[in-house]
């Protein structure tokens, strides 16, 4: 795997790499699926909120005072692309449940792979936000990128872009593209087919999801 990349981080963690397994398998059920995608998030969310700015506190113990640190009053976003990303949020939450989530819809044309818009709704306060955008699959990039250009559009603090399975393909035009935002990813396969999906993959993210294969 190129864990070369600049501005990616790769989360090599065992328990990752084994549920991202899980995940690959064709035999594994949309139940088990949703439940890894979540689990995935939870695990990959603890990395990506690795900086974090903390600010000391003064505890009151049952034994005597703690100086000790809180997060410093930063505000989150969490960002799914529909439809897959919205397998993600639930195990962001679970982390950061502070965090307001908005919503983009994108889905890819089947003929020309390009991202195509329906629907964005982002908390009325995003200026004052760190957003996080989530998706599993980032493959050709077209929908990643378009995600973070709409979102860059209202000016919040900072963006970060998490997927479970990414394509290099993907990769270099995320970064070619927006090379100021932080990519985390499971995994970087191999290469992408004729139609687009991710080889080996895992298939379609949504698909596999929801149930509607
Ligand atoms: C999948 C996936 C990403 C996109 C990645 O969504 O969840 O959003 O494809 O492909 P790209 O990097 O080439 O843009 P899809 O378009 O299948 O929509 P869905 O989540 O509604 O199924
Ligand atoms: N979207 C998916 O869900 N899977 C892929 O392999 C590529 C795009």
């Amino acid at each position: 795997m190129n864990t070369e990349f600049k501005n990616v981080t790769w989360i090599d963690h065992p328990l990752v790499q084994h549920k991202v397994s899980l995940l690959r398998d064709e035999n594994t059920s949309s139940k088990d699926f949703r439940q890894l995608v979540s689990e995935i998030a939870t695990l990959m969310c603890f990395e990506a909120t690795r900086d974090l700015p903390l600010k000391e506190v003064e505890v009151k113990t049952p034994v005597g005072m703690a100086n000790t640190n809180i997060i410093a009053g930063r505000k989150l976003a969490v960002v799914p692309i529909l439809r897959a990303g919205l397998g993600m949020v639930d195990g962001m939450v679970a982390l950061i449940p502070g965090a307001r989530i908005g919503h983009i819809g994108l889905y890819r044309d089947h003929e020309t792979l390009q991202p195509v818009e329906y629907y964005c709704k982002l908390p009325h306060d995003i200026e004052e936000r760190d957003v996080i955008i989530v998706d599993p699959m980032l493959a050709t990039g077209g929908s990643a990128i378009d995600a973070v250009s709409q979102i860059k559009k209202r000016n919040p603090r900072s963006i970060k872009f998490m997927c479970i399975i990414s394509a290099p393909e993907g990769i270099k035009a995320f970064i070619e593209a927006h090379p100021d935002v932080p990519v985390y990813t499971a995994a970087i396969d191999k290469c992408l087919n004729e139609h687009g999906y991710i080889v080996p993959g895992l298939g379609d993210a949504g698909d596999r999801i929801f149930g509607t294969l």
